[in-house]
């Protein structure tokens, strides 16, 4: 019988195999030990994704879902969400986001020019982490001097053992980073600047469902900034290290990629869809649901499989295949509906810019396997280092 634990170390080093049996032989299927249920099938994914009626994000998005006890946006349900998403969406739509693309240029051709002619480099320490915290840092206004710190917090934060279920470290870790940004917070009421979060100080939210405004207070504010630079760069990094690997597997796409740009942004779905950074979205629903035949009750933990439904052969023909060509009508690795990355945009163009940069610089790499690292969390996929060597 199938057994789905993400914590087990050999299916976080390899999920996909995993992934296949549950969809084929447990579409709904349930694990006792931690109590929650998993929907692996594309369609599934996708439905609960536009139904949060029913798959409610209050109770947390992880199996351990400790998120929920903090004002984020990715556990607000309707209404509030819509309230608190209105605030920070217009920053970043894609149009505001593509103003962004010769700042974020420039700071990956930063990174990378020391390394050009130096015969390798590690690509997550060098460059995946710090493109993308450099970028969400000076959106937030992170100051220089405490980035490498919120990076190390966050890592402390995503960060899983095997027994997953009390992750000690992750609360103390989130406390100390609520500590650094609420001083930041504080900085700004009295020296309000142009950032995002002096934008959402002086945005107001609906209070209650009588229309009573209000404006966020400073802890919550903290909250906003802790998930805003965690989620702005944890998932980029990886995503960035995730397709260097592929195009080291793949080098006739990456030659491809190489002698024509144009074909980045679909490159970069695919990347998503390969190996997408969020491998599970976590709910709680909210009545009985009945699927394929099984019912699973009201006020049950469900993870939504991010990274099983985006290699359902019933939607992606040869999912195991990386394909820079393959026609991506849509995928889930963004999530879909009212909780869809707020970063999306934002993360596509750092993606492209990033290995638009990589690439010119570097056509030809190889992996160096034995430096290889991979990170353990509850939700997230990737890796910690990747030693290539550029010749
Ligand atoms: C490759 C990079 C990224 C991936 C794979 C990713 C993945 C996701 C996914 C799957 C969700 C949906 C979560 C759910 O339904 O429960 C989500 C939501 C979110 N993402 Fe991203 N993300 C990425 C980059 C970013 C960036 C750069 C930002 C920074 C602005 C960001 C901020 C957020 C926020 C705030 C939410 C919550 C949105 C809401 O609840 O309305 N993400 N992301």
């Amino acid at each position: 019988m199938v057994v789905y634990n993400p914590f087990h170390r050999e299916i976080a080093d390899n999920p996909y195999p995993i992934y296949r049996q549950l969809r084929d032989t447990a579409p709904v299927y349930y694990n006792e030990e931690l109590d929650f249920y998993a929907l692996s099938r594309f369609e599934d994914v996708l439905a609960g994704h536009l139904d949060p009626q029913t798959y409610s994000s209050a109770h947390g998005v992880t199996i351990e879902g400790f998120e929920r006890a903090n004002p984020f946006l990715i556990v607000k349900d309707l209404p509030e969400h819509f309230w608190h998403r209105k605030v920070v969406g217009r920053v970043f739509t894609p149009g505001r986001v593509a103003d962004l693309e010769p700042f974020v240029r420039q700071k990956a051709a930063e990174l990378l020019d020391p390394f050009v002619g130096a015969g390798g480099f590690d690509v997550v320490e060098q460059f995946s982490i710090r493109l993308p915290l450099e970028v969400i840092s000076e959106l937030l206004g992170i100051p220089e001097s405490v980035r490498h710190d919120v990076h190390v917090l966050s890592d402390r934060i995503g960060a899983r053992d095997e027994s997953a279920s009390t992750p000690e470290d992750a609360y103390a870790a989130v406390g100390e980073l609520h500590g650094l940004l609420a001083g930041l917070v504080r900085e700004r009421r009295t020296n309000p600047g142009d950032d995002v979060i002096s934008l959402m100080m002086r945005s107001e939210v609906q209070a209650d469902e009588d229309g009573t405004m209000r404006h966020m207070g400073d802890d919550e504010l903290a909250f906003r900034f802790i998930e805003l630079a965690f989620a702005g760069h944890e998932t980029v990094a990886k995503l960035v290290a995730n397709g260097v690997v592929a195009l080291f597997w793949y080098p006739d796409q990456r030659a491809e990629l190489v002698a024509d740009r144009t074909l980045l942004p679909n490159a970069v779905e695919e990347m998503l869809r390969w190996d997408p950074p969020s491998q599970y979205q976590g709910r709680w629903t909210t009545r009985d649901v009945e699927i394929h035949g099984t019912t699973i009750p009201a006020d049950r933990r469900v993870v939504l499989v991010t990274g099983s439904a985006t290699h359902d052969e019933r939607q992606f023909a040869d999912p195991e295949l990386f394909d820079i060509h393959r026609p991506i009508e849509r995928h889930v690795s963004l999530g879909f509906g009212i909780h869809l990355c707020l970063g999306a945009a934002l993360a596509r163009l750092e993606t492209r810019v990033a290995f638009d940069e990589l690439l010119r610089r570097f056509p030809e790499y190889e992996v160096a396997p034995s430096g290889v690292q991979r990170t353990y969390g509850s939700n997230v996929r990737g890796l910690s280092a990747l030693p290539i060597v550029t010749g």
